[in-house]
């Protein structure tokens, strides 16, 4: 707290002395430190599940007013139609015939044949179709024109495998998240049990190690660190050091 004079608020003159009054101030030091930041900035965030990327995302668009893209939940989203359909279509005609819709306020919302399926993409059998699915070129394809367009105005933050190298290459910002797999096992297993999703620990690790394979080993857009991405490993922070660690980077850039 901090104190400082402010403005004059009454001058009284007599004959012979001017009595002049001040209004005292305090202040907070936060309230001076406070920042405001651009609206229009593209931000995106990538790396490995587990490495806290949608807690972050969800953070830092709240903090900024921003609106957030989980574009795992629409790879989640095509890899659940598919499975619900099982009717020997192929990827193709299902992405012409499916009628998905996603939502962005707040959690990425995920419409199927406009039935909210938003829990059911959580699944952890759907994550590993989801890793499968979103190889197809078709796929990811139909899914960048639906986050380019979102995001080309600015005031977005993305979230995936391949938003910064990618979906919107020439970013404002790229973030790549990083922490060592058995913190990323745990953060995943607190994260499904959460959400109802019970899986033995060890089972939760095989998987994601499974999936991390098949995102960085794929042919097309594996996951990778972007080219200019500032590297955070969070192995060891939680999540309110990590945002402020991006607040950070975000004004030191000289984008406020
Ligand atoms: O972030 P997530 O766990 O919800 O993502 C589910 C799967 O979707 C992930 O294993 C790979 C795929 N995915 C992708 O290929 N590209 C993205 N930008 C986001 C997710």
């Amino acid at each position: 707290m901090g104190l400082r004079t402010g403005r004059i608020i009454s001058v009284k003159a007599h004959w012979n002395s001017l009595t002049i009054c001040y209004i005292l101030i305090f202040f907070d030091d936060k309230e001076k430190q406070r920042v405001t930041y651009r609206k229009d900035l593209i931000i995106t965030i990538d790396g490995p599940s587990g490495a806290g990327k949608s807690t972050i995302a969800k953070m830092l668009s709240q903090k900024l007013g921003y609106t957030f893209i989980d574009t795992g939940a629409m790879y989640r989203g095509v890899a659940y139609a598919y499975q619900k359909r099982k009717n020997n279509e192929t990827m193709e005609e299902l992405l012409k015939n499916i009628s998905i819709r996603f939502e962005f306020s707040g959690e990425t919302k995920v419409f199927l044949d406009s039935i909210d399926v938003s829990k059911e993409i959580r699944a952890p059998e759907i994550s590993l179709l989801a890793s499968s699915s979103s190889q197809q070129k078709i796929v990811r394809e139909h899914l960048y024109k639906v986050q380019r367009e979102i995001g080309k105005d600015g005031g977005v933050v993305l979230e995936g495998r391949d938003t910064g190298s990618v979906v919107f290459p020439n970013a404002h910002l790229k973030f790549y998240l990083d922490a060592h797999s058995e913190e990323r096992a745990k953060r995943r297993h607190l994260e499904l049990s959460a959400k109802g999703n019970a899986e033995a620990l060890a089972k939760v690790k095989e998987e994601m190690i499974q999936r991390d394979k098949n995102d960085s080993e794929r042919d097309i857009a594996p996951l990778v660190m972007p080219e200019g991405a500032i590297h955070i490993d969070t192995t060891g922070i939680n999540a309110a050091g990590v945002l402020s660690i991006l607040l950070k980077h975000i004004t030191t850039k000289g984008v406020k």
